[in-house]
């Protein structure tokens, strides 16, 4: 209890946990009689449970807050990603099917006048049809990887990291088939991770490591690059986007990192299995 000048301090407890005290003087000549005594012993105790109540409701406020910021930033995502869909669909597969339309009427026009022309024009076409399915095919991938929905997460991945600028490896321990949305979870957030490492860490190796652990699906990409300081740098989209993904399926992310002793992103959540590890 803090030194202060009382005539009596109770501390004031719920559960055993102390949570502040009491304080009481009286004029000066005068001292507390039992009865004040008494008084002020069942008063501490039943403040106990107030002050409990007062710092339950500022904690739920508090995450309110966390929620209400949480959700704006994941709206905030769709919109972004719906403009760079619809960015996407613009400048390339739109591109090629008007350009085909074109080419088509020309073509058309051409019939029986320009053989030679013709055949040129076809040529283009095939290659312009050709451009506008791998720019859809593209954009797919983008929105929900045809890997991923067919092989589930450790296929999904070892293939992504076969691809990845920095020699990765990609382990797994029980890890079986979870509902889409947490598979895409998971995918998307080794995926920031990952290009992270790429971008930053001038590492020489990384691992992936994905396990079950009991209710948990659990992942873990970490690098020998040369790791930064999460107390001081601030999340960026990528690290905050994982956050809320995560938190968005009750689960957490922990980023481990300190200068020349590279990074490790560490997420968990919770998830039922559709189908076990094989
Ligand atoms: N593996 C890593 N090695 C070294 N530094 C890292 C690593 N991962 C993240 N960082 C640091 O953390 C910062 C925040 O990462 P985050 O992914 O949130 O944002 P960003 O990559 O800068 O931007 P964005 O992901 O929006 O393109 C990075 O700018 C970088 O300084
Ligand atoms: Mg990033």
């Amino acid at each position: 209890m803090p030194a202060y000048p009382a005539d009596r301090i109770l501390p004031v407890r719920h559960q055993g946990e102390v949570l502040g005290a009491l304080s009481v003087s009286k004029r000066p000549g005068e001292s507390l009689t039992p009865t004040e005594g008494r008084l002020l012993a069942d008063l501490a105790a039943q403040v106990g449970l107030v002050l409990k109540n007062v710092g339950l409701r500022e904690q739920l406020l508090a995450r309110l807050e966390e929620i209400r910021a949480s959700r704006q930033r994941l709206v905030a995502a769709q919109d972004e990603e719906r403009r760079r869909i619809e960015r996407n669909i613009h400048d390339g597969a739109q591109q090629h099917l008007v350009a085909l339309a074109i080419k088509l009427s020309l073509t058309e026009s051409m019939i029986g006048t320009d053989t030679d022309g013709e055949r040129e024009l076809l040529a283009e076409l095939r290659r312009d049809a050709a451009g506008a399915v791998e720019d859809l095919r593209d954009l797919a991938r983008g929105i929900y990887p045809p890997l991923l929905a067919s092989g589930g997460l450790v296929t999904a991945l070892a293939a992504q990291a076969k691809k990845a600028p920095v020699p990765t490896s990609v382990t797994a321990d029980g890890v079986g088939r979870y509902p889409q949305d947490v598979e895409a979870a998971v995918y998307f957030c080794v995926l920031e991770a990952l290009q992270n490492v790429a971008k930053y860490a001038c590492a020489s190796s990384a691992q992936v490591q994905l396990a079950a652990s009991g209710h948990d699906l659990v992942f873990e990409v970490s690098d020998d690059g040369a790791g930064f300081d999460p107390g001081s740098e601030a999340y960026g989209t990528g690290l905050q986007g994982m956050a809320d993904r995560l938190q968005a399926h009750g689960g957490s992310l922990d980023v481990r990192s300190s200068p020349g002793a590279g990074t490790t992103i560490l997420g968990r959540l919770p998830c039922r299995v559709l189908e076990a590890a094989g």
